[in-house]
């Protein structure tokens, strides 16, 4: 099988190369990524010498470039991981998550109409559904939930998934999509919120909480929602959505009170900042038709997955002080550049 996994050189698709290279010795993985800001070739440093993986620095906006790629590697699956993904950002400058989000989705997706395809997989997120209320616990989002949107973030994530369903519907493109909640681990760029408050804590800096920090999120250890993909391109029924979360829903302002405990920092440290604009209160994901279709659950426990993250912020600094400090944007060059 040759699967064409496009954001790999990012936080969750650089997982899931490591987890498809491992869990499927057989196959091929080709990663597409442009490497904006948030793509880190040194996270793939491990794996550039695997003769089943290939890089290719491409953006899935570039229509002649991406075909030409199906044309010379007529991949069976792609998994498109390849998104403006920071809600913060979308706020400032909403275009360029429509141009990735929905119209790169959509060059790939006729890419796949052109050269034929076996699945394609489409990740999506939980954001789509808007928010829920803090004082109704018992209410989830499910597959069949409206999609609501907050932030032109999750606004151009649920165009994109529309479009995945209406190339299914007009088409017969075989599609799956998988919305998932907040995912933490290693590899996660340093400006969200885990990460941020890791590092942050360890120089001793102020830990900046938007708001009253009570939002609530619903974490996922990143190799749980690998692993759930993996399942979906194997089992997953072509045309349906699958919601991936871990019935671990936490306020923020708790999440950063764990991170001081963890590392022995004081909370004097967290500091409120202005809310952000438009800002969801409650995110929380049902995922029981992933476990019933698919028999998916969770492996890693919260308690677990933060002090494995925690210990691999702090073993792998030179990882995260080279973005901190904007070393990385050049590595492509030094490492590729001249190839
Ligand atoms: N992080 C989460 O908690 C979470 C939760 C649910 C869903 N998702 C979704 O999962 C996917 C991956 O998220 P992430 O957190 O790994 O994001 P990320 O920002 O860490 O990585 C995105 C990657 O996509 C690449 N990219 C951006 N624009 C591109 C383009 N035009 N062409 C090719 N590559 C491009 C970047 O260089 C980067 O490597 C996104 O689609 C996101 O919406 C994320």
């Amino acid at each position: 099988m040759k699967i064409a996994v496009t954001g790999g050189a990012g936080f969750i698709g650089s997982n899931f190369i490591f987890h498809m290279l491992k869990a499927h010795p057989e196959d091929r993985v080709i990663c597409l990524d442009k490497l904006t800001y948030a793509g880190n070739l040194s996270t793939l440093a491990s794996v550039m010498d695997n003769p089943n993986f290939h890089f290719v620095k491409l953006d899935i906006c570039d229509r002649e470039g991406v075909y030409k790629l199906f044309e010379e590697e007529h991949p069976d699956m792609v998994v498109n991981f390849a998104a403006e993904s920071h809600v913060d950002r979308s706020i400032e400058n909403p275009e360029i998550f429509l141009q990735t989000n929905i119209i790169g989705t959509s060059v790939l997706m006729n890419a796949c109409r052109k050269y034929g395809i076996q699945r394609y997989h489409q990740v999506s997120t939980d954001e789509v559904y808007g928010d829920l209320p803090l004082d109704r616990p018992n209410l989830f989002f499910t597959e069949t939930t409206p999609i609501h949107t907050s932030s032109p973030y999750s606004s151009s994530k649920a165009g994109a998934d529309l479009l995945v369903l209406a190339y299914h519907r007009t088409y017969g493109l075989p599609v799956t999509i998988s919305r998932c909640s907040n995912n933490y681990g290693p590899y996660h760029f340093p400006e969200k919120l885990i990460p941020l408050m890791i590092i942050n804590a360890l120089h001793d800096k102020p830990l900046p909480v938007y708001g009253d920090g009570l939002n609530v999120r619903d974490w996922l250890y990143v190799e749980d929602h690998c692993r759930a993909i993996d399942l979906i391109l194997q089992k997953g029924k072509v045309g349906e959505i699958y919601n991936v979360g871990g019935h671990n829903e936490m306020r923020n302002i708790d999440i950063v009170k764990l991170i001081c405990k963890e590392l022995g920092k004081p909370e004097r440290l967290i500091t409120h900042v202005t809310d952000r604009k438009g800002h969801d209160r409650r995110y929380a994901i049902d995922p029981t038709k992933i476990y019933n279709e698919l028999e998916w659950l969770p492996e890693t426990k919260f308690a677990d997955g933060i002090k494995k993250t925690i210990k691999w912020y702090l073993e792998n600094q030179e990882w995260w002080e080279n973005i901190v400090n904007g070393e990385y944007q050049g590595y492509y060059e030094r490492m590729y550049g001249r190839r």
